[in-house]
């Protein structure tokens, strides 16, 4: 079988590796720039299911599931690759310092608590003993001890030196144009120099929505992109050992000590570029978790492009109405985390035509008038 997968960040590459894994012979990535250069390398790499979602339903579920990946997918890729994504288990912590931030976290505490999840609630002095360069006037947080995080572009290099070792086509500065329908079958895909025909295409665009066929059918759905600006501090006089999070924004530290801060949440189009109002309220918020970042040296900034979909959830499965194609995209906020069980979804999907996952939720006939309101 020969595949074609549209796009070339974590979500394709993720999937291109699982297909080729499970023996498909000629898997094709087709990506308009440089590899996993767009949101996966502007990304932060939380895994952070319980931190980043207050929600216990099925996304929570499936982003819990991916999480759970990471350990095995660590291990292969540094045996198969020398590349460590540096995965770090140590916890997230979820800090508040008034009286909003007290109510979200009494409120997803009981929430999390009631729903199973591995949540701890701490006083500000329980999570100065856990990191003792929060700021004093943190009143409360939560601790999850499961999530985590990888050093996300090194997660790309993984994936990139992975598929060169098992001879996935990577095709770089290639824009695909349009996809070739031919009686409702998607046989192909024309970039403006070439064609290039499989006999299942994948479209992984991240935000980039022009190739997928909606033909007016759903209406109520959209995919855009949502801007996030970043910064990096240089590793100075003071260390953290776990992704801390606030209502306002969150640090990052890595193996290296470096420290990277986020994010923005903005409607900009396309632009992913960093603007002083948007690095100013991210360091901002930076320091007010951790006082101490005042003084450290910003020597970084950067922005991505997360895919939004009108819902907020990621569109996953097959293109209603079409033969051969597939589609995986809209996971915004999650894409890392969400990177190796898409790949399996994908995999199941192009190989048997079902998966034992359930991405009810996630397909894209969820927004068909016929089914618009059941999930
Ligand atoms: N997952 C981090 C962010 O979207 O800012």
């Amino acid at each position: 079988m020969n595949v074609l997968i549209i796009g070339g960040g974590v979500i394709a590459l993720s999937v291109a590796r699982e297909l080729k894994k499970r023996g498909i012979k000629r898997v094709t990535i087709l990506e308009k720039g440089a590899l996993g250069r767009e949101a996966s390398f502007a990304a932060a790499g939380m895994l952070a299911p319980n931190a980043e979602s207050n929600g216990t339903g099925r996304f929570y579920e499936f982003c819990a599931a991916s999480n759970r990946l990471f350990p095995a997918l660590a291990d292969e890729l540094l045996e198969e690759t020398g590349v460590n994504i540096e995965l770090d288990l140590t916890g997230t912590l979820f800090v508040g310092a008034t009286d909003e931030d007290e109510a979200e976290i009494d409120e997803r505490y009981s929430v999390q608590k009631n729903a199973g999840i591995n949540v701890a609630r701490l006083t500000g002095r329980e999570v100065r003993e856990l990191e003792k360069n929060v700021s004093g006037d943190i009143r409360k947080g939560l601790l999850y001890p499961d999530d985590g995080q990888v050093e996300n572009r090194k997660l790309v290099a993984a994936l990139r030196s992975s598929a060169e070792l098992n001879n996935i086509i990577i095709r770089e500065n290639k824009c695909v144009e349009r996809l070739i329908i031919e009686d409702g079958v998607i046989t192909g895909a024309v970039s403006r120099e070439e064609v290039f025909y499989a006999d299942r295409v994948i479209v992984a665009t991240g935000a980039w929505a022009e190739l997928i066929p909606t033909d007016g059918k759903w209406a109520a759905f959209s995919l855009r992109p949502v801007r996030g600006q970043m910064i990096g501090f240089e590793a100075g006089d003071f260390s953290f050992s776990h992704v801390i999070y606030s209502p306002r924004g969150y640090i990052v530290p890595r193996a290296d000590r470096h420290v990277i801060a986020g994010a923005t949440m903005e409607d900009a189009g396309f632009k992913a570029e960093v603007t002083p109002e948007g690095i100013d309220l991210v360091k901002k918020a930076a320091c007010e978790i951790a006082p101490v970042l005042r003084t450290a040296i910003m020597n970084e900034s950067w922005a991505g492009l997360r895919p939004f979909v009108s819902d907020g959830l990621p569109v996953i499965g097959e293109f209603p109405g079409y033969k051969n194609a597939f589609i995986a995209t809209g996971h915004f906020r999650n894409g890392i985390l969400l990177s190796p069980i898409t790949g399996k979804v994908l995999a199941d999907l192009v190989l048997t035509g079902k998966t034992e996952i359930d991405i009810t939720a996630f397909r894209l006939e969820r927004f068909s008038a016929a089914t618009a309101g059941q999930n």
